[in-house]
């Protein structure tokens, strides 16, 4: 499986990515949260609205918002020396004053990099999962790829029957295999087809402090995605849309309304078929979805975990098979042997998990117990080999894996996610 063995993606790095990306999801929770504590404050105060800064004369400037009007406003003397045309001016809340400034938005955009081309993963890599890779394939792959869409066309000789695409919503608990099964379409009909691109955004990122800017970050996203086309454009932890929403009585609310008006823009009519951009949201916590952005989600699919001991052995001999494994724990095929694998299965049998979900407007609920997801198996595998060849040792041991499941059976008390 290339993720794990072309050397952009060692072991370590992987795993060091996992930590950032949970790191940033702890930090952006604790936002919220401290968002919710000053929510009263901050609806008296209101965001701060951003402009460009179009003329500067003595202590006084002319600066125009993403909405079109331009206000005439007043240069503190210890700011003086940074305002000029180059940079945006942050305003107060009644726009009189620039209270700071910032880069240029252009300038400040950090989204460019994150577009991956035909990324190293294949359908072959999604382990189980049948019937929810196939519904994915089924809803994007006529899209981008010209072969699947002439073959549709070929079929459906009426253009008014060829259904509108949608976008699609992938939900499930952590670690299941949503943000690889999107990869894996962009780096199979790369392969297969045409270069297909893969832009990961998570939706907190589009959500700006900025008054005005979030409906710009969404432009961007869209906009990057259609000159990388054809793409997959996922949009990651798509809860933080919903729950940015506020009262649209103030500016802040306003502003939420503007990137989700944005965003339902975007997304409209012919948007996936004529861009060849296919939009791909994920969520841990599907009620939380803003309504009229589920509206135009054409197809739901729920992304569950392994739910037998079968599926756990499938998912750990396919990571065990990457690595150098005790022959004398190993199947002729790679995996471990059926009594290696009771031993573990001992250790975990009894962790706890709970995944609660529902989306009540489509009728779809979901509660699921289990005991581990395919990311736990694979940082296990990878975590014992990185071990094992630390210590030059020559193949992964059950002493290198057992007291790795053992800490995962302990280190929680069950977790449980209701959304
Ligand atoms: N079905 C699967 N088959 C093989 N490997 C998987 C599968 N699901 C997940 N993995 C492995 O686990 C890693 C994490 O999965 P992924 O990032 O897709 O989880 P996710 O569902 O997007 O989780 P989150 O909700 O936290 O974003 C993947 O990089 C992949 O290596
Ligand atoms: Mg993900």
């Amino acid at each position: 499986m290339a993720e794990q063995n072309s050397p952009e993606y060692p072991p370590a790095l992987d795993l060091e990515r996992e930590l950032t990306r949970k790191e940033r999801q702890i930090e952006y929770l604790q936002t919220e949260l401290r968002r919710y504590h000053n929510l009263m404050e901050e609806l008296k105060q209101g965001m701060r609205p951003i402009g460009t800064i179009e003329e500067v004369t003595g202590d006084m400037a002319l600066v125009r918002l993403s909405g079109g009007q331009a206000f005439q406003v007043s240069i503190p003397p210890e700011i003086r020396e940074k305002v000029s045309t180059e940079v945006d001016a942050v305003l107060s809340p009644t726009k009189g004053v620039i209270v700071d400034v910032i880069d240029r938005l252009r300038e400040r955009s950090l989204l460019e990099y994150q577009v991956e081309k035909s990324p190293k993963v294949f359908y072959e890599d999604v382990v189980g999962l049948e019937k929810e890779l196939h519904g994915l394939r089924q809803a994007v792959e006529w899209i981008l790829d010209p072969q699947v869409r002439a073959r549709r066309e070929a079929i459906i000789r009426d253009p008014r029957m060829l259904e509108e695409a949608g976008s699609i919503l992938l939900f499930g608990p952590p670690g299941t295999g949503k943000t690889y099964m999107a990869k894996a379409v962009a780096g199979t009909i790369g392969q297969r087809a045409q270069e297909t691109s893969f832009l990961k955004i998570e939706s907190y990122e589009i959500v700006s402090k900025w008054l005005g800017e979030s409906a710009k970050n969404v432009k961007e996203v869209f906009k990057l995605a259609r000159e990388s086309a054809p793409t997959v454009l996922f949009i990651d932890e798509a809860d933080a849309i919903g729950r940015a929403r506020m009262e649209a009585t103030t500016d802040a609310g306003r502003d939420v309304q503007g990137m989700l008006n944005q965003i339902l823009t975007e997304l409209g009519e012919g948007f996936h078929v004529n861009r060849n951009v296919s939009v791909i949201f994920a969520t841990n916590y599907p009620s939380v979805i803003d309504q009229a952005l589920l509206d135009r989600i054409k197809r739901i699919i729920y992304v569950p975990p392994p739910r037998t001991m079968e599926e756990v052995k499938r998912l750990l001999d396919f990571y065990c098979s990457k690595v150098e494994l005790d022959p004398s724990v190993s199947n002729y095929r790679g995996g471990l042997t059926d009594e290696a694998f009771a031993d573990i299965w001992r250790t975990i049998r009894s962790r706890k998990q709970l995944y609660e979900a529902s989306i009540p407007e489509r009728g779809i609920t979901v509660r699921e117990q289990y005991v581990v997801t395919p990311r736990d198996l694979k940082n296990i595998v990878q975590e014992a080999a990185s071990e094992a060849s630390f210590a030059s040792e020559r193949w992964v041991t059950m002493d290198r894996m057992l007291p790795l499941f053992k800490n995962l059976a302990s280190e929680d008390r069950g977790s449980r996610i209701v959304s």
